[in-house]
Parts: C-alpha cells; structure tokens; sequence
C-alpha cells in the first residue's frame, strides 16, 4: 500500500518536472526585443533621426519609443530588405552587425510593437 502511494507521487512529481522544463525551454514567445532595438536605435540612428536641431524634417525621426514603434517597418526595410531606389540602406554612415540586425528582424516578425 505505502509502496504504491510512493510510485504514484514519484509519477505525479515526474510529470510536474516535465510539463515544467518543457514549459520553459519551447516557449519562444517570450523574448522581449524592443529593449534591444532601442539601444541600436539610439547608438546608430537617432544622431541623424530626430527632430531637433538640424535634422528636423528629415523623412523619419526616432524621438521616443512610440516613434520607434510606429515606424518599425520602415526600420526593418532600411536595414533588412534589399537595397533599391526608394529603400536605402541604414546607417547611412556605417553598418549594424549581423546580430544587430537579426535583433531588428526577429522584433519585426513578432509584430514590431513596444511589448515585443
Ligand atoms: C549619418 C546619418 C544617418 C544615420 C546614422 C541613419 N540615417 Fe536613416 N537616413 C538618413 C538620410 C540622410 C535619409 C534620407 C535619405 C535620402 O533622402 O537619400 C535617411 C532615410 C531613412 C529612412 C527613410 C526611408 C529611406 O530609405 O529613405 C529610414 C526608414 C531610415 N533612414 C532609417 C534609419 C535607421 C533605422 C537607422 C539606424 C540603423 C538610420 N536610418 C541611420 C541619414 C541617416
């Protein structure tokens, strides 16, 4: 009798370690990106994209995290997607590093919002 009690916690306890681990290792939903694209943002692209000072009226400005949000196709078209007469490649003065850029286009996959 005690003996069956104990093979059956050991189960339960095996499938709760299971579900558990399982739970957390194919959950790849939920990496957060948007930290990551910002600190790119601000290091390579938010010198020319703003909208103060003498770029103001330039084509995008990268003021906030809404600003960011909001134009997150067009970052990930300017340094993602082939280059072509009317999508030019960013930075304009440089490169991101294939990490960097890999960060932009898993965001822009996940939906390109601030929570992603
Ligand atoms: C050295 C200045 C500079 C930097 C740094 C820079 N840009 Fe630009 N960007 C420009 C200029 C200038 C234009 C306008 C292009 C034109 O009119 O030829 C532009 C245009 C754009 C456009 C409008 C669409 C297009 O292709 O013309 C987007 C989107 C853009 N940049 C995104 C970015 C992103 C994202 C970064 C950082 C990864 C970045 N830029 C870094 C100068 C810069």
């Amino acid at each position: 009798m005690n003996r069956k009690i104990h093979s059956i916690i050991s189960v339960v306890c095996l499938i709760v370690l299971v579900a558990c681990n399982n739970n957390d290792l194919t959950n790849p939903g939920t990496e957060k990106y948007f930290p990551q694209v910002k600190t790119i943002i601000e290091n390579h692209c938010a010198s020319c994209h703003n909208s103060s000072g003498s770029w103001a009226g330039r084509p995008v400005s990268f003021d906030d995290d809404a600003a960011i949000a909001m134009q997150y196709q067009l970052i990930k078209a300017a340094v993602a997607d082939p280059i072509s007469p009317t999508n030019r490649r960013m930075p304009q003065d440089g490169m991101l590093t294939a990490d960097e850029i890999d960060i932009i286009v898993k965001w822009f996959d996940k939906g390109g919002k601030i929570s992603d």
